[in-house]
C-alpha cells in the first residue's frame, strides 16, 4: 500500500562519529540530539509489482539506480525487503523542506522517512526500537529522527540492540535551535566517509575515553532544564568532532571561515549577557542554541553577520509519523 511518513531532521548535542561496525552503521559511542521541527523530510513508498526496478525520485528528480543517493535508499529498501520478505520492487519520492547537504541532516530526516514509509508500506509493523535500528542502517543519526524530541542513540555490540530512544519529549524544554546558515553547498565529505576517517584520526581514543562522562553532562543537563551546562558541554563536543574531522589523515575540513565569525559572534553576545551557545554539525553551518525568550534577538543578531545567508529557526520536533498528503 502507498505510504506516506514525515520526520524531522535533528541536531545532536552528543555527536555520533564513526563506526564499530561500518557495514551495519553501529556507532562507536552513544549520541544525543534534538530534532528539529521545521526541518522535515517527507518520503511516500508503494511497492508495485509492475515495477521491473526501484524508481527514486528526491527533490522532484529522478535518480538514475547506479547513482550513490539512489543506491543508498535501494539498499535500505532491500533491508526492509528481507525483513517483509518480498522482492517487489518500489517507488520512492521524497522531499525536504530545507536545502539538502548543508549540515542539516538530511540524511537523519531522509532515512528516518523511508524506513518508516517503505516499513509500512511492505506490510511491517515495528516497534519504534525496531524502526530505529533499522533506520540506523541507512544513516546512524536517522535512528535519532524516529522517537520524539530529546533523543539517545544507545550503541551495542549487537547491531539489534543498538537503537535509539527518547530521553525527553519536545515539550519538556522550549529550546530553539537558530541555524546561520553560511553555505548551503553540498559538503565535500560525505559523513560516510567521515565515520570510516575518525578510525585514523590520533585523538579518537582521547575522545572516546571523554565522551561517556559528557555524554552524561548533556542528558542531565536536558533534564534539568540547565542552558549553561549544556552549552558548555555541547560547544567543547563540536569543537572536538571538527577536530577529530581535522585530524583524520587525510584531512577533513567542515571548519569554515564563516563558520568562525558565527562563532566569534556568538562567544561576544555571551560575554555580553546573552545565554547563546553554539554547536557545529558535519557541515559549515552554526547552530545557535537559546531557550524560546531569546530567540528573537539570537536571530536578529545572526541575521547581521555577513556570511549568514540564511537563518533557519527550529524548536525540539516530534516523532516520525505518518502523513496523509502523497507525494506521487
Ligand atoms: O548519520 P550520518 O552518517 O550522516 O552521521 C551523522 C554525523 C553527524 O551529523 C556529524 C553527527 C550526528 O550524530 O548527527
Amino acid at each position: 500500500m502507498k505510504t506516506t511518513a514525515v520526520s524531522c531532521s535533528n541536531i545532536a548535542f552528543i555527536k555520533y562519529w564513526g563506526n564499530r561496525d561500518n557495514l551495519r552503521r553501529v556507532p562507536l559511542n552513544d549520541s544525543l540530539s534534538m530534532n528539529l521541527d521545521h526541518a522535515t523530510t517527507t518520503t511516500t513508498v508503494a511497492f508495485d509489482a509492475k515495477l521491473e526496478n526501484d524508481r527514486v525520485i528526491i527533490g522532484g528528480a529522478e535518480l538514475e539506480n547506479a547513482a550513490p543517493a539512489a543506491a543508498r535508499v535501494i539498499a535500505q529498501l532491500d533491508r526492509v525487503r528481507a525483513l517483509a520478505k518480498i522482492e517487489t520492487k518500489a517507488r520512492v519520492a521524497s522531499k525536504n523542506n530545507f536545502p539538502t547537504g548543508a549540515g542539516i541532516a538530511s540524511s537523519a530526516s531522509g532515512f528516518a522517512a523511508l524506513t518508516f514509509a517503505a516499513a509500512r508500506a511492505a506490510g511491517l509493523e515495528l516497534s519504534e526500537l525496531e524502526l530505529s535500528v533499522l533506520a540506523r542502517q541507512g544513516s546512524g543519526s536517522a535512528a535519532r529522527s524516529i522517537p520524539p524530541g530529546f533523543v539517545e542513540l544507545l550503541t551495542s555490540w549487537e547491531s539489534n540492540r543498538s537503537h535509539a530512544r527518547s530521553v525527553a519529549p519536545p515539550e519538556h524544554w522550549d529550546l530553539r535551535d537558530v541555524i546561520a546558515i553560511v553555505s548551503a553547498a553540498e559538503k565535500m565529505v560525505g559523513s560516510t566517509e567521515g565515520h570510516h576517517a575518525a578510525q585514523t584520526s590520533p585523538f579518537l581514543p582521547e575522545r572516546l575515553n571523554a565522551l561517556p562522562p559528557r555524554f552524561h553532562r548533556v542528558r542531565r543537563a536536558i533534564l534539568a532544564k540547565d542552558l549553561p551546562a549544556l552549552g558548555s558541554a555541547i560547544e567543547e563536543e563540536a569543537i572536538e568532532l571538527h577536530s577529530i574531522a581535522m585530524t583524520s589523515r587525510p584531512p577533513i575540513f567542515y571548519w569554515a571561515p564563516g563558520m568562525v565569525r558565527v562563532i566569534q559572534a556568538a562567544l561576544k553576545w555571551r560575554a555580553e549577557g546573552l545565554a547563546v551557545y553554539f554547536t557545529l554539525d558535519a557541515g559549515p553551518n552554526v547552530h545557535l542554541i537559546c531557550e524560546a525568550k531569546d530567540v528573537e534577538q539570537v536571530e536578529k543578531l545572526t541575521r547581521t553577520i555577513s556570511d549568514v545567508k540564511d537563518v533557519l529557526v527550529n524548536a525540539p520536533g516530534g516523532a516520525a509519523k505518518l502523513g496523509t498528503t502523497h507525494l506521487f
